[in-house]
C-alpha cells in the first residue's frame, strides 16, 4: 500500500511513538490528522509537526467525545496508536486496558466503517505471546496466552481489526513490538532509572530479582522505519509482523549502562519482585521476536538492544 502524499490519521499522535510517527509521515508529503487526549502524550512532542501546513492536531478522546468520523473524511489508512501502554496498571486496576485498548479500538472501527476508510495499522505488543516457549518467537506462534491485561486487552484488539478487515472489507497490517525505546519515551525502565536516580544518585530500586528479565529493546528509528516499511510491502488483508532488535539484554545490564551515562555508581536494590523474580504480576521473564518475516521483505534493524538502550539513555539526559 502506497502512503506517501495521502492523507492518513494518526490516534495517539502525541505519544512517544505517535509524535515519531507524525514526523515520518509529514516528511513523506502525507496529510496527517493527529488524534490524541493528552492523557500520557505531550503537545511539545508534536512542536515540529504543528509548524507543518499538513498537519493539523486535535485534541480527541476516543471514550469520552463524538464526531471521530468527521475527521476521517478522504482518510487512506487510520495509524491506531492511542492506547493505555502501562503492563503494570492492570493488577490495580482492571478496567483500563478494557476501556483504553479494547473499546477504544472499537471506536474506531466503526467510525472506519461508516466513512469507509479502506485500512489500519495497528500497534499490537510482544505481550500477546505471554510465555512463549519458543524463543524467538514467531508471528505464528500459538496458542497466544497472554500473562497480563494488557496483552490480553491487545489480542482481543488484533481479534476485533482481523474480524473488522474480513467483514467490511479493509486492510490491516498489525505490528507486535518488542520495547520501543528511544528519545520522547515518557515510561518504561530507561525512564524509571533516569528518574529514580535524579532522585537518590546512591541508591537504585530496581523491581524483580538479579539479573531481572531478559527482553528486546528496539529503537523508535527502527521501529519508525518498519511501521512504515510494513504498510508499504503488506499485499494481505490481514499482515502480522513483530518488530524488535536482533537480541536481548538484562535488567541489570540496562541499569549498568544509565549509571555509566549519568556518571555513577549507585548500590543496586533489587526488590527480589514477584512470581520467581518477575518484576511484577504480569511482566514476562524472556522476550525475544522472531523477525524474520518483516526482514524478508526488506526492513532490519540498525541497532541491537544495548546500542537502543544506551541511545535513549543519552537522548533523555540531553547529551
Ligand atoms: N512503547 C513500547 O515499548 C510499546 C511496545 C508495544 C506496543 N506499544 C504500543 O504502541 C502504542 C504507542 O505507545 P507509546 O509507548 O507511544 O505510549 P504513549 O502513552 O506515549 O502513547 C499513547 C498515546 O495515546 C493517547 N491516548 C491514550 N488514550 C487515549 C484516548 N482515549 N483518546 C485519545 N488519545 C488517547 C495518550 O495521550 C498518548 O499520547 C500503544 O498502542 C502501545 O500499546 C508500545
Amino acid at each position: 500500500m502506497i502512503i506517501e502524499g495521502k492523507k492518513v490519521m494518526v490516534t495517539g499522535a502525541a505519544g512517544f511513538i505517535g509524535s515519531h510517527l507524525v514526523d515520518r509521515l509529514l516528511s513523506m508529503k502525507c496529510e496527517v490528522i493527529g488524534i490524541d487526549n493528552l492523557s500520557s502524550g505531550k503537545e511539545e512532542f508534536l512542536k515540529s509537526a504543528k509548524r507543518k501546513r499538513k498537519f493539523k492536531f486535535i485534541k480527541y478522546d476516543l471514550l469520552e467525545d463524538e464526531g471521530l468520523e468527521e475527521y476521517m473524511d478522504g482518510v487512506s489508512i487510520v495509524f491506531h496508536l492511542a492506547a493505555n501502554p502501562d503492563v503494570r496498571i492492570g493488577e490495580s486496576d482492571s478496567s483500563v486496558h478494557l476501556e483504553q485498548n479494547i473499546i477504544a479500538t472499537y471506536v474506531v472501527l466503526e467510525a472506519m466503517r461508516a466513512m469507509g476508510v479502506p485500512a489500519i495499522a495497528f500497534t499490537s505488543t510482544s505481550t500477546v505471546y505471554g510465555e512463549a516457549d519458543k524463543v524467538p518467537t514467531p508471528e505464528d506462534y500459538g496458542p497466544l496466552v497472554p500473562i497480563s491485561l494488557y496483552g490480553g486487552s491487545k489480542l482481543a484488539a488484533e481479534a476485533m481489526i482481523s474480524a473488522y478487515a474480513h467483514t467490511f472489507d479493509m486492510k490491516a497490517v498489525l505490528y507486535r513490538f518488542a520495547n520501543v525505546v528511544g528519545p520522547r519515551s515518557t515510561h518504561g525502565v530507561i525512564y524509571d532509572f533516569i528518574e529514580k536516580l535524579k532522585n537518590n544518585p546512591n541508591e537504585l530500586e530496581i523491581l524483580g530479582a538479579e539479573p531481572g528479565t531478559r527482553k528486546s529493546y528496539v529503537h523508535i528509528d527502527d521501529t519508525i522505519e518498519g511501521i512504515i516499511h510494513g504498510v508499504h510491502v503488506s499485499m494481505d488483508r490481514v499482515s502480522i509482523y513483530n518488530i524488535g532488535s536482533e537480541d536481548m539484554t538484562d535488567v541489570k545490564t540496562i541499569a549498568d549502562i544509565v549509571s555509566e551515562e549519568m556518571g555513577l555508581k549507585p548500590e543496586y536494590k533489587w526488590t527480589g519482585g514477584v512470581d520467581g523474580g518477575r518484576g511484577w504480576k504480569g511482566d514476562v521473564k524472556l522476550m525475544h521476536l522472531d523477525i524474520s518475516a518483516l526482514k524478508s521483505k526488506g526492513w532490519s534493524p540498525k541497532m541491537s538492544s544495548d546500542e537502543a538502550v544506551r541511545a535513549t539513555v543519552r537522548a533523555l539526559l540531553g547529551k
